[in-house]
């Protein structure tokens, strides 16, 4: 019983954490600023800048291993979970253009 209630708890969680953009893109922040405005360690892309193909490209890129400089292995390890979906869900939350 006790471990129904759990899982049905982890559900509950992932279905708020699908329901909006911003939630994706929390883990991201630290990095790249609350809206992507920083130079993230000194090293990317200001992301919001971005245009939304390319940026969606960058991350497909980072997952496949075909995109990236020499910290690339850390944002693969950003966004192997996401779907296409949900990157396009993060580029419309973070890019405007
Ligand atoms: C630990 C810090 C960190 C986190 C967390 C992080 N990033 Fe990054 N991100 C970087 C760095 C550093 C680069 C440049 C990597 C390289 O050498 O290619 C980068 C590159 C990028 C780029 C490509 C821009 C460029 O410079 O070519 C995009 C888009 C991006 N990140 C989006 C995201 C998203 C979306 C998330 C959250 C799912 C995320 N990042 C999480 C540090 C981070």
């Amino acid at each position: 019983m006790k471990k129904l209630n759990k899982s049905m708890i982890i559900v509950a969680l992932l279905f708020s954490m699908g329901a909006n953009a911003t939630p994706l893109y929390t883990k991201c922040a630290a990095c790249h600023g609350e809206k992507g405005e920083k130079v993230s360690l000194g090293k990317s892309l200001i992301i919001k800048d971005m245009d939304k193909d390319a940026f969606i490209a960058a991350l497909k890129g980072y997952k496949e291993g075909t995109y990236g400089r020499e910290m690339k292995a850390m944002m693969k390890a950003q966004v192997m979970m996401f779907s296409d979906e949900q990157m396009k869900e993060i580029a419309n939350y973070i890019v405007k253009k």
